[in-house]
């Protein structure tokens, strides 16, 4: 008994010790955070060969007042041949696990209760009810958000990590897309002169909107601003919207659905494209082991301040069997890529002209790089980690570069008018950053333009100057 609390005690101490933002899993301290699961002091007597197949370590990696997640896993899991842990999540009664994505793709199993679960996919968000015996796949990189709505039932739900794709081999890494002080939004890495371009909003509202939430990373949605009434009023309203939302979207099928926008892309480009285009076509169908220009291509988006095009194995197969993507990015004086995330592929970039800079965030929100950029200039950023490039205020700037998968890499924006905010901008984002819906409105659609942004660097100061005064 007294062991028990001990080991309770030992594990929420080493949560506590290691950063309170610290859900995710720490480079070298890995092993040593792991604490034995308490169940095992039952199995003391036995152990030995006989257990080698049970998961018996266990590790807290949230615990607020609204709920939990535990991972076990086992001490030989060097056998396996890929990496999955297994955990519990626990969501108390009327309680939400903040939007973010992972690393890690995630199979849920509703064991008991009810999980509203809500999953950003192209740009748009759709929800679904998940009742006991519910299974659901959250891919690595898609931001999503876990809901209690129950007012009087906890949900449980067991789920495997599978984390071939995670950035450490067997670890699980959180990116926060709401938070505020603890845990941290993945934006608030990025310079305040970034994000007020980004986001086209003052100093004093990126800070108030970015370091509010402080309850951690699963919280109750019927404390602070909103009554339990005005929640109740809210999800049954906003759950007709959404059913029309899901009637187009269904089950978010990965692939097939690519397929078909990229051939829907093409049908356009044949029909509507230029001569050039079509001679391009028929070159890649023909020839498609010899060559392909990028230049004879037409961007995938372009707007005033820029344009972007990428190349993978459906517009040129030899690609397909290195499993590499291509892309060209041009940003005009003034401008910036907006800050965002490859879900799919580790990026490296070369600067072919111009000059401008590059911030990199990690995940747990600080910044983890700032350089400038310059012809000649190699840089890589990890798959998942939020990035952004801004090109000097006199000169263009381009960027060649590889991604490290075939298929279309589809990037997530963070900010601009077709960011993820925008796609989960609503209640529970508002309640992850710990602010009201009105303020979120305002700080989400204050940017109009997308993907392409403009930026002025003297913009801060300015702003800072008045509001200060
Ligand atoms: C919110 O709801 C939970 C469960 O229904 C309850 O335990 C908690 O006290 C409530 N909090 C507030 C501030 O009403
Ligand atoms: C954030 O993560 C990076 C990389 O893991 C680490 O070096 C840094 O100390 C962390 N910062 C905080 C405040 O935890
Ligand atoms: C930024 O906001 C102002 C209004 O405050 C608006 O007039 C302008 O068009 C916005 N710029 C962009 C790029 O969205």
């Amino acid at each position: 008994m007294g062991n028990r609390v001990m080991v309770s005690l030992l594990v929420l101490v080493l949560v506590l010790s290691y950063g309170v933002m610290a859900m995710a899993m720490r480079f070298n301290h890995e092993d040593e955070e792991w604490g034995r699961d308490q169940r095992e002091e039952e199995w003391e007597g036995h152990r030995g060969h006989r257990h080698l197949f049970l998961l018996q370590q266990s590790r807290l990696l949230v615990k607020t007042e609204a709920g939990q997640m535990r991972v076990v896993r086992s001490v030989g899991q060097r056998m396996v041949d890929r990496h999955i842990n297994v955990a519990y999540l626990t969501l108390e009664p009327n309680s939400l696990f903040i939007p973010q994505y992972l690393d890690s793709s995630l199979i849920l199993f509703v064991q008991r209760g009810q999980a509203n679960v809500g999953l950003v996919h192209r740009q748009e968000l759709g929800e679904r009810q998940l009742k006991a015996g519910d299974v659901y796949r959250i891919p690595a990189g898609s931001t999503f958000y876990l809901q209690n709505v129950r007012e009087n039932r906890r949900l449980q739900i067991i789920l495997s990590i599978d984390t071939s794709d995670s950035l450490r081999m067997g670890t699980l890494e959180n990116f926060f897309i709401g938070g505020g002080t603890y845990p941290k939004s993945v934006l608030s890495g990025f310079d305040s002169e970034i994000l007020t371009n980004a986001f086209n909003v003052s100093s004093s509202e990126i800070r108030q909107v970015l370091t509010r939430h402080q309850e951690g990373p699963i919280i109750y949605l019927n404390n602070s601003q909103s009554s339990s009434n005005l929640w109740t009023k809210f999800v049954s309203m906003k759950e007709q919207d959404r059913l029309q939302e899901l009637k187009k979207m269904v089950d978010f099928p990965e692939e097939p659905e690519q397929t078909l926008t990229w051939s829907w892309r093409k049908l356009l480009n044949s029909v509507f494209g230029t001569l050039e285009n079509e001679e391009r076509k028929q070159h890649h169908h023909e020839h498609s082991q010899k060559s392909y220009n990028l230049y004879d291509r037409k961007p995938d988006f372009k707007n005033n301040h820029g344009w972007t095009l990428s190349v993978d194995e459906s517009d040129y197969s030899p690609l397909k069997d290195s499993g590499i993507g291509v892309y060209l990015v041009s940003l005009n004086a003034g401008s910036m890529l907006a800050p965002h995330v490859n879900p799919r592929a580790t990026e490296y970039g070369v600067v072919l002209r111009g000059s401008g800079s590059l911030q990199i965030v990690f995940p747990n929100g600080t910044l983890a790089m700032k350089a400038k950029l310059k012809p000649g200039r190699v840089f890589w950023v990890p798959r998942y980690f939020p990035f952004v490039q801004v090109a000097s205020n006199n000169e263009q700037l381009e960027i060649f570069g590889f991604t490290t998968s075939a298929q279309p890499n589809r990037p997530q924006f963070l900010a601009g008018s077709s960011s993820v905010l925008q796609a989960l901008r609503g209640q529970e984002l508002a309640a992850a950053f710990g602010v009201s819906e009105g303020r979120l409105n305002h700080f989400v659609n204050a940017q109009r333009e997308a993907v392409i942004l403009p930026y002025n660097a003297e913009r801060n100061q300015k702003a800072d100057g008045m509001a200060d005064r």
